[in-house]
């Protein structure tokens, strides 16, 4: 079952009832001021950081699911009757609902008694602030008389603090209204220098800042006191709780239009011009009125659309593929490179699932999501290279995350995840790869953001690998230290303790658990490091880090290796894991990917046997899972991943993010139905009619979708943010597609599905525009037999960077 439908035409979703089964959210903002909005207006906003500026409050785990967000009603003053052209909070009966997500905004219109309202949410490029773009007309043929009422409630910055410390909080918010705008300046007086506004085209009829004032005591949102007698209370919030409201009276003949325009924003004042007059304590706002009277004006708010919809076509237009499988044309060229930009903002901090409270940037995840995001911006791409590498520690370890605002790592998640260090290199490899701008690896850059402790960005790699070198254990494998990739196989964790935190504990230290996963990661880190060298022509050293990666290749084989597939660990006490020899937890996707990946397996038939396990042991129809069998119990050994009940998360979910190392592994082997078969399997729009099952969005991918050992069998859960973005872009479009970027060029290498005869697409790369055409008999999958640019046979499927702004026509033959 459907809840909507593509428009591949405009880039959008198409949601046609309210209703979905979750709520299904876009992004507003692409660089500093972001929103999340639901299909029925929820969500909220924040500047940069989500915990420390939160402009908007939001409850989580709230009923139902998603309350509160950027909230109009609309009130007919001669009946009474009133409503959300939203749905939601008032849910009132709605005709013709529809909400438009697209690429950083969404409408929403509907039609509520011969009214229609159609809002139009985006953040212009370039501006933190946000604009609500509201056309009500009246399809009656009577003249309609209208009251339309807008609601935010605003957040007091720390978000934490705001849900946690009423005692002080009750007492300290602020506001000022002036004219049409509401300003929120909780903390101002103090040591804040920004406020928020909440600005309204027309004249007011009246406002509210007073939540209590304007809900009622005990009123939800869903039945205003102010909305529900037509008119505000004009309240100035002091304390309690703030919000914002403004109170529009429109009077509208048969068929007449009205275009009202809401903004809300962020600001900073340099510190000696907070006030006006300064010693006064009202805000100084000269700087900032001029902005808001410039995007309340029609022509201004439309001029802004059209740029962020003109920076979305070029963004995209990097690449673009035609091929015979829409599902695959729809997620590339639009809704996966979309979500890429997303987790490339947001890290793992703010979705629905994630509260912007809890986790900063991840090392690991952010180095992950530049490799889906570099070919979009590569200048925003090099500056978070430099801010991760920043935080890394001198020992060449890692904070697990840092926070967006100070930059700066911190532990709150713990740290000796032991595969954090490799995936700066892979980070770093990438953007290399993508610009050729070898100058980011002289870059001078702090260790634990430490002044004077400064190297160049490349020592910072090498320190990465020798990380790893320096932490081998009894096997001569990597040791795990809290934990590899998988966050949850906490080897040295043991606890026994209600709620002790499974990332940040550790009751046996020195332990010698030692991660295969990390074995394969070290061997591609080795050649990508190697690479590097070369590239800074020290061959010698590029010969050692060849050497150490062949001798851990060496040791993954020996010691790494079941028999029919990778094993993934050995714990504490030196037992295997993933092996054979284990009831449950026998065999487990990563390894199998990571290694292959790394060419672990290559030429002796391991990797061919280490697939043909995945496929009969792990494979579903909705996915491949992370281990079987499921962990049937709590195992005190190996920590969270057996605290979910089996075919959930890392225990025998389908975690989608492994699931690409797969299909790039099958690949790599020539296999294309099988890497497109997997792909297919969990691209969310090859899903969108099983929606009712699915319950998350069809145009983007989640973490997780419920394994078979779950009584929700494929369920997704925990849409957005994850490192599957990146990778499942990486598959697509660098190894099924096969068009990567290499230090050398473009290398075009397809691995495709038998019973395709091509596919054609556009990239551009390092300047210049690439047309590239792909054809092949059907009944073959891999192995280009003939190359010609523009017009001309060319050795091999490296394709030499060609000058900036050529246009290079590109034919590749296969089999
Ligand atoms: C989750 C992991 C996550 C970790 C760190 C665990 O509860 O299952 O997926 O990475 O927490 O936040
Ligand atoms: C989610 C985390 O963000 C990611 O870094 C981790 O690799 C997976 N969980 C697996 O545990």
């Amino acid at each position: 079952m459907r809840y909507g439908h593509f428009d591949d035409e405009r880039r959008e979703y198409v949601i046609t009832r309210p209703d979905t089964p979750l709520p299904w959210i876009n992004y507003l903002g692409s660089e500093a001021y972001f929103g999340i909005i639901s299909n029925t207006a929820g969500g909220y906003s924040f500047y940069r950081d989500a915990r420390l500026r939160r402009l908007t409050r939001y409850r989580y785990n709230n009923t139902p699911f998603d309350l509160g967000g950027r909230y109009l009603y609309l009130r007919d003053s001669i009946s009474g009757d009133f409503w959300s052209p939203s749905w939601q909070p008032t849910r009132s009966e709605l005709e013709d609902y529809e909400c438009r997500h697209g690429m950083g905004y969404s409408a929403i219109s509907s039609r509520h008694a011969g009214i229609e309202a159609e809002t139009l949410y985006f953040v212009p490029v370039d501006e933190n602030l946000e604009i609500w773009r509201t056309r009500v007309t009246n399809k009656r043929d009577a003249e309609a008389k209208l009251s339309l009422f807008s609601a935010i409630e605003f957040c007091l910055w720390d978000a934490w603090d705001d849900q946690t410390n009423f005692q002080r909080n009750f007492s300290t918010g602020q506001v000022e209204v002036e004219g049409s705008v509401i300003y929120h300046k909780t903390e101002y007086r103090e040591r804040r220098d920004h406020f928020a506004y909440f600005a309204c085209s027309e004249p007011l009829a009246g406002f509210d800042t007073q939540r209590d004032t304007f809900l009622g005591a005990y009123n939800g949102w869903d039945s205003p006191s102010a909305v529900k007698r037509g008119e505000s209370f004009d309240s100035v919030a002091h304390g309690w709780a703030p919000c914002g409201s403004h109170h529009v009276e429109l009077t509208l003949a048969p068929g007449e239009s009205k275009e009202v325009i809401f903004v809300l924003g962020y600001w900073e004042n340099a510190e000696e011009a907070k006030f006006d007059p300064p010693g006064s304590q009202t805000i100084n706002k000269k700087l900032v009125k001029p902005v808001i009277d410039r995007y309340l004006r029609p022509e201004e708010a439309e001029g802004a659309f059209q740029r962020l919809r003109d920076y979305w076509s070029e963004l995209l237009g990097i690449l673009q593929v035609t091929t015979p499988d829409e599902h695959t044309n729809r997620m590339v060229n639009v809704w996966n490179a979309y979500q890429c930009m997303v987790t490339f903002n947001m890290s793992r901090s703010a979705s629905f699932y994630e509260s912007g409270i809890g986790r900063g940037m991840g090392f690991r995840d952010s180095n992950q999501d530049l490799l889906g995001f570099v070919h979009m911006v590569p200048e925003r791409a090099r500056e978070r290279i430099l801010d991760i590498a920043a935080t890394q520690l001198p020992s060449g370890g890692a904070y697990h995350q840092y926070q967006p605002l100070t930059k700066r790592g911190n532990d709150a998640v713990g740290s000796g995840f032991n595969d954090d260090p490799a995936w700066l290199i892979l980070g770093v490899a990438a953007y290399l790869k993508e610009t050729g701008d070898i100058s980011i690896l002289d870059e001078e850059v702090t260790y634990d953001n430490e002044p004077g402790s400064e190297s160049p960005l490349y020592e910072h790699l090498q320190r990465s690998l020798r990380y790893t070198l320096q932490r081998l254990g009894p096997h001569e494998l990597p040791l795990i230290g809290r934990a590899d990739w998988n966050d949850c196989l906490n080897l040295n964790c043991f606890s026994t303790t209600p709620g002790e935190s499974f990332q940040t504990t550790e009751n046996k230290e020195g332990g010698v658990a030692e991660s295969v996963f990390i074995g394969g990661l070290f061997v591609l880190a080795a050649e990508e490091l190697a690479q590097i060298a070369e590239l800074r022509g020290h061959t010698d050293e590029a010969e050692s880090y060849r050497a150490d990666g062949a001798k851990m290749d060496a040791v993954v084989r020996e010691h790494g290796w079941d028999g029919e597939w990778f094993r993934r660990a050995y714990d504490y006490y030196g037992d295997v894991i993933g092996s054979a020899q284990n009831e449950e937890g026998s065999i487990f996707i990563e390894p199998q990917g990571m290694c292959i990946l790394a060419g672990i397996g290559l030429d002796d038939g391991k990797a061919e046997k280490a697939l043909d396990s995945v496929a009969s042991k792990l494979a579903t129809e909705h996915g491949i899972v992370l281990q079987q069998p499921a962990f049937s119990h709590y195992y005190v050994n190996l920590g969270e991943i057996s605290s979910y009940p089996p075919g959930y998360k890392e225990n025998a979910g389908i975690f989608c993010h492994t699931n690409p190392w797969i299909m790039i592994a099958e690949t790599i082997v020539g296999r294309g139905d099988a890497a497109f078969d997997y792909y297919r399997r969990i691209n969310p729009s090859a899903r969108e009619d099983i929606s009712e099952l699915h319950r998350c969005e069809p145009y983007v991918y989640p973490q997780m979708i419920a394994g078979k050992d779950a009584p929700s069998f494929g369920e997704a859960k925990n849409s957005w943010l994850s490192g599957t973005a990146a990778w499942n872009f990486v598959a697509a479009s660098q190894w099924i597609l096969g068009i990567r970027a290499e230090h050398g060029g473009l290398r075009i290498d397809p691995c495709l599905p038998k019973e395709w005869e091509g596919y054609e697409a556009e990239r551009k790369f390092r300047g210049a525009t690439y047309q590239i055409k792909v054809s092949k008999p059907a009944g073959v999958c891999k192995g280009v037999t003939r190359v010609v640019v523009n017009g001309e046979d060319v050795e091999g499927n490296l394709i030499a960077p060609q000058p900036a702004g050529a246009e290079v026509v590109v034919e590749v033959s296969i089999g």
